[in-house]
């Protein structure tokens, strides 16, 4: 398949591209290399990309809508994974979030019915549970409840694929992704920050008191199921990709400290506007549908980051 994947500099979007070209498929890939996170990170990332012939890049921004529709031409899928990813960030730019996250969306979601491409895959976020307290967090439960706005934002890329979908028949996958992880992962991630912190001799801030739970899902599963989602291509679904086993962020912090061969000073702080105190998703839809089976826990995946980081940085 010829598939355009955006977001392919990203942390995500890089693995998921290294997997589809692996198994022979041509991937597009498209991306500005913003500069939310050192785009070196990016760069070096893109580098090992292009020396695979199967790869293209265009250097572009998914809000021109130009852009968008010469990288969608003659594509079978479209994969798309660029957005402002982190919550925190979107409280001091606020339209940034609504220009990529709502415009550039719409912009894919448009020239997917315009071209009539065959299926639109894209990342939504364990954000728009919100405040639910329910768990696990399945996708039947309500989500009229996000703490911020970048849950907000996912929220509304599902509507907007819902209502397309209804309009226009296309078909629209998308994956709730719970705390991504794993080697070549995001700076602005608690495992990177914590890391960076450990092998510097630095104390780490812990926010809600170490007393916040997550379901952190290694990127080699997630990625599994974004594959599997694009194969299986279905009308119009939602998935949850998780874990499917939630963590007291205190074992991870020890696990990162194990890898590290260091403990950490802790400064343990209140809770951050947005964050949400537990997440734990319920992972049987995407079983059944799409055979996604995570395989790495906590104890496997943070070792193989803080290998990856030490390597990355000479340290
Ligand atoms: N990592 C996680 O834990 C997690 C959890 C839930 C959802 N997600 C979602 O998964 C997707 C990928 O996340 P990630 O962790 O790889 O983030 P990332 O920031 O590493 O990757 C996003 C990529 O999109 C690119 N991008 C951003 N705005 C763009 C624009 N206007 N035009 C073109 N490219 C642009 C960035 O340069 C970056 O390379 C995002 O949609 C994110 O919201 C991630």
């Amino acid at each position: 398949m010829r598939i355009l994947l955006t977001g392919s500099a990203g942390f995500i979007g890089f693995h998921t591209a290294q997997v589809l070209l692996a198994r022979g498929d041509e991937v597009v890939g498209l991306d500005n290399f913003n500069p939310y996170y050192d785009p070196k990170l990016k760069e070096d990332r893109n580098a090992q990309l292009i020396k695979d012939k199967k790869f293209t890049l265009i250097r572009g921004d998914i809000c021109d809508r130009k852009t968008v529709e010469k990288a969608m031409k003659g594509c079978d899928r479209v994969c798309h994974l660029a957005a402002l990813a982190g919550v925190r960030y979107a409280f001091d730019h606020p339209d940034e979030y609504i220009d990529i996250n709502i415009r550039g969306f719409f912009n894919v979601l448009d020239e997917v019915r315009l071209q009539k491409i065959p299926g639109l895959i894209y990342a939504s976020s364990s954000s728009v549970y919100g405040g639910n307290t329910k768990m696990p967090l399945a996708e039947t439960d309500r989500t009229d409840n996000q703490l911020s706005l970048y849950g907000m934002n996912k929220k509304d890329n599902e509507l907007m694929a819902h209502a397309y979908h209804s309009l226009y028949g296309i078909p629209v996958t998308g994956l709730r992704f719970f705390t991504v992880y794993g080697p070549w992962g995001r700076p602005d991630m608690a495992l990177f920050l914590f890391t960076d912190k450990i092998l510097h001799g630095q104390p780490l801030d812990i926010f809600g008191h170490g007393k916040m739970q997550r379901d952190f899902t290694f990127i080699n599963d997630i990625v599994d199921g974004i594959v599997a989602s694009i194969d299986k291509n279905y009308p119009e679904e939602v998935f949850n990709l998780g874990c499917g086993r939630t963590e007291e962020l205190m074992d991870y912090v020890a696990a990162i400290e194990k890898a590290c061969g260091r403990e950490a000073k802790k400064n343990l702080m209140d809770m951050q506007p947005g964050d949400v105190v537990r997440t734990e998703a319920d992972i049987s839809k995407a079983k059944k549908m799409l055979g996604f089976q995570p395989k790495t826990q906590i104890k496997d995946g943070v070792p193989q980051f803080v290998e990856w980081y030490r390597k990355y940085y000479g340290l």
